[in-house]
């Protein structure tokens, strides 16, 4: 056996925050899609278990004993009765960590799934769901790498309004994020927004319909993201400038930030221009949208 399952980055569109509760987690409310690149998990038939990260973005995680695929591997393997076979699970890092890409959930979910096919365990698509919520709080969102509007911590995941074809530039300044300190600094300024779901329409006819939509949408981590991280103000300001961009903004907590092009070849070029002027930044041209195929 040797299987493989597509982890897909996860970008907010939009991310509504609100006054965290007594558990000091924060109601929300997000657009989330998914991009067609990411990082990849395959599993192996093997003598002895084993796990191992490779790729670009592999050093911060390598040997960690608590990383979400072995995690996630543990947890969905402890709701089987009986013997297990040792297997081999290899993780290809092609995202940046701490980069509000949802990476680390990404793979949990994807290790989910493709072990759930690849052993046949009898688990429901509902028992997997809740496995992925224990892991993160957008654990169970980024399972299917179906668009979702996500509510209440990020775990509550539904259907995203019909979306057309998002094509767009991820750049990320190379500055890695803490999401808890983005929080505590939302917190520190208090200024927390609305999380009552805007009223959305069933779906978007285009691209500049959903991006002058978005513009009046926000994402509430931006402004203490950029705070903490002033590079990602410089992402924003470079990419607010460029004629391809309807829409930039931070995803997540940062500080990866996203452009939406009016087209692939607008796309193209964006993402040529700005991996130019700035070398030394991760700009990675996508489509956005998803459920996109394991491969
Ligand atoms: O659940 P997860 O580990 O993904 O969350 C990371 C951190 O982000 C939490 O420890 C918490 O500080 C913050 N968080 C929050 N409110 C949410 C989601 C995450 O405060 N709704």
């Amino acid at each position: 056996m040797s299987v493989v399952a597509f982890a897909p980055a996860k970008i907010n569109l939009f991310l509504h925050v609100g006054a965290p509760g007594d558990d000091g987690y924060h109601p929300l409310c997000s657009l989330m899609v998914f991009a067609d690149i990411g990082d990849r998990v395959v599993v192996q038939d093997a003598d002895v278990p084993s796990f191992r990260v490779h790729g670009p973005f592999a050093g911060p995680l390598s040997g960690q004993e608590d990383n979400l695929v072995l995690r996630a591997a543990r947890a969905l393997l402890a709701a089987i009765r009986g013997p297990q076979p040792p297997i081999a699970i290899s993780l290809e890092k092609a995202l940046p960590v701490a980069a509000g890409l949802g990476g680390g959930s990404s793979d949990a979910g994807a290790t989910l799934r493709l072990l759930r096919s690849a052993m046949d365990l009898p688990v429901s698509d509902e028992a997997l769901e809740q496995i992925a919520a224990s892991l993160g709080a957008d654990g169970a969102a980024c399972l299917w790498g179906r668009p979702v509007v996500a509510e209440g911590r990020g775990e509550r995941p539904s259907p995203a309004p019909g979306l057309p074809p998002i094509e767009a530039v991820l750049v990320n300044p190379r500055v890695e994020v803490s999401t808890p300190a983005v929080y505590r600094a939302l917190d520190a300024a208090e200024t927390f927004g609305d999380v009552a779901p805007p009223p959305m329409p069933e779906a978007f006819e285009d691209v500049i319909e959903l991006a002058a939509w978005l513009s009046l949408m926000r994402n509430d981590l931006q402004a203490p993201a950029v705070a903490l991280a002033p590079e990602i103000g410089d992402v924003l300001a470079l990419l607010a400038e460029e004629p391809e961009t309807l829409l930039a903004r931070v995803s997540g907590s940062g500080a990866t930030c996203f452009a939406i092009c009016g087209s692939g070849l607008e796309a193209d070029a964006l993402a040529a221009r700005v991996a130019a002027l700035r070398p030394h930044w991760w700009v990675r041209r996508c489509g956005l949208g998803g459920p996109w195929p394991d491969a």
